[in-house]
Order: structure tokens, then C-alpha cells, then sequence
């Protein structure tokens, strides 16, 4: 498979907290175009990969790529050299991370204006096509304390999306809400993978796994020690 064709691509990856190996040669594969899914137990690492795969952290040993590039992390100057990749790559996470302070309406326009220099007409254009696509354009000027669980989380795929993000990153982002609101979200990010969105998704929500993903891996203690189709899988 040739470098271009993958979104994701993990060989070896070490993660060490002292002693340990948090990350133990983590080794995976996602194509353009695919939904993959990655579970594992409470402490598998999985919240580690994903960092890693957004620089957050940084990798003691193997090769990581992502959307043909390799991750920089570690020294300070390279907060700057993420910058490319973050404008590519969107990130939803377990506790929402909206800006409280914005509206449904600002938060999902703050990347365009903010990050792609858009102007406002053409950002709020897209931030309330949007809002309307999760099922929120009757509380677009709500803040996020107004919003249910289920809602803000609705916000925030939002505000990732516009910035029209090659791959999308989630962790975990129905495991704080109701089983109402999770389905909710579950909907949205459903149609989203029918749209052909790249997605990585780490979740327990088996049913999203079996209907949604092309390919689910399974984690466990910093290996993956399984991938392959859902159906195959579960
Ligand atoms: N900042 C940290 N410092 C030390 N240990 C950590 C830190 N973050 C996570 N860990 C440990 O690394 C392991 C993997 O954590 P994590 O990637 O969050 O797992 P998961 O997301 O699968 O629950 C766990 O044992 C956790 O306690
Ligand atoms: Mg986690």
C-alpha cells in the first residue's frame, strides 16, 4: 500500500511511562476513505495513540504517519510545525472541549475565522449549514452551559468539520453521555462515515462499530492484537 492511499499509518510505536510500556510496538493501518474503529479495556493505551497521532505526544520508538506525514512532536519549536497537520486533521473529544464562553454559532465558526482566515459571512454561512447538518440549527446561539451532553458533543463535530478535515480523530465521544445523547451523536458521525469521511474512532459503542466502520482493531496492553472487518470481529 503506497504512503498516499493512508490516513493512518502506525508501525512500532513505543510508549514508555517509565518502566512501562504504555505503547508496546502498536502497529496499524487506515486507508483514505475508511471508518476504523479501535477498542480496548481502561488502560490499553488507546487515549495514548491517539495523542501520538495528533502530537500531542511524542513516541519513543517506531514510525508514525499520518495523511502521508510524518507527526512532529517533542521539541518546543515544533509547536509551529504541527500547525500544517492540525488543518488537516479534526479531534473530538470525551469532555467536548467547547469554548464556554462562544456560542454553538461562534465555537463552529472560530476555526475558519480564526485558523483559515475565512471571512465572517462565508464562515457563518458554513457554521449554520452545519449545525443544521447535526441537528442543532434552533441552537445556534446558545452557549455550550445551555446545551445538553449530547448537544455540545453535536457542536463539536461541527466545529471540527469546518474545517473540512481530512481525518477525523474521536476518543471515546459518547462514554460521558446518556444512552439518548450517544445515539444522537452515534446518528451524526453514522451519516458522516456514509459520506465517506475519514474517521479513527475510539469507542465501546459496539453497534456504531458494526454498522459504521470498515475495519475495527483491538488493543490490548499497547498491542494491537487484532484487525480486520467488524463482522469478522465481533
Ligand atoms: N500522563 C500520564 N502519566 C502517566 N501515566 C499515564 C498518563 N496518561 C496515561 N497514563 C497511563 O498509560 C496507560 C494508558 O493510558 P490511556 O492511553 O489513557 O489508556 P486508555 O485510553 O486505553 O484508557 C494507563 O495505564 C494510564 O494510567
Ligand atoms: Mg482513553
Amino acid at each position: 500500500m503506497s504512503g498516499a492511499e493512508l490516513a493512518i499509518d502506525v508501525r512500532g510505536l513505543v510508549k514508555r511511562r517509565g518502566e512501562r510500556r504504555v505503547l508496546d510496538r502498536a502497529s496499524l493501518q487506515v486507508r483514505r476513505g475508511e471508518v476504523a474503529v479501535l477498542i480496548g479495556a481502561s488502560g490499553s493505551g488507546k487515549s495514548t495513540l491517539l495523542r501520538c497521532l495528533n502530537g500531542l505526544e511524542c513516541a519513543d520508538e517506531g514510525e508514525l504517519r499520518v495523511l502521508g506525514e510524518r507527526v512532529p512532536c517533542g521539541v518546543p519549536a515544533d509547536a509551529h510545525a504541527l500547525v500544517p497537520l492540525r488543518r488537516r486533521v479534526g479531534m473530538v473529544f470525551q469532555q467536548f472541549h467547547l469554548f464556554a464562553h462562544l456560542s454553538a454559532l461562534d465555537n463552529v465558526m472560530s476555526g475558519p475565522l480564526w485558523v483559515r482566515g475565512e471571512s465572517r459571512e462565508a464562515a457563518r454561512e458554513q457554521a449554520l449549514l452545519l449545525l443544521e447538518r447535526v441537528g442543532l440549527a434552533a441552537r445556534a446561539q446558545a452557549r455550550p452551559r445551555e446545551l445538553s451532553g449530547g448537544e455540545q458533543q453535536r457542536v463539536a463535530i461541527a466545529r471540527a468539520l469546518a474545517m473540512r478535515p481530512e481525518l477525523l480523530l474521536f476518543d471515546e465521544p459518547t462514554s460521558a453521555l446518556d444512552p439518548k445523547s450517544s445515539a444522537d451523536v452515534l446518528a451524526v458521525m453514522e451519516e458522516l462515515a456514509r459520506d465517506g469521511q475519514t474517521m479513527f474512532v475510539v469507542t465501546h459503542a459496539m453497534e456504531f462499530a458494526r454498522r459504521a466502520a470498515t475495519t475495527l482493531h483491538v488493543l490490548e496492553q499497547g498491542r494491537v492484537v487484532a484487525s480486520g472487518a467488524p463482522a469478522t470481529l465481533l
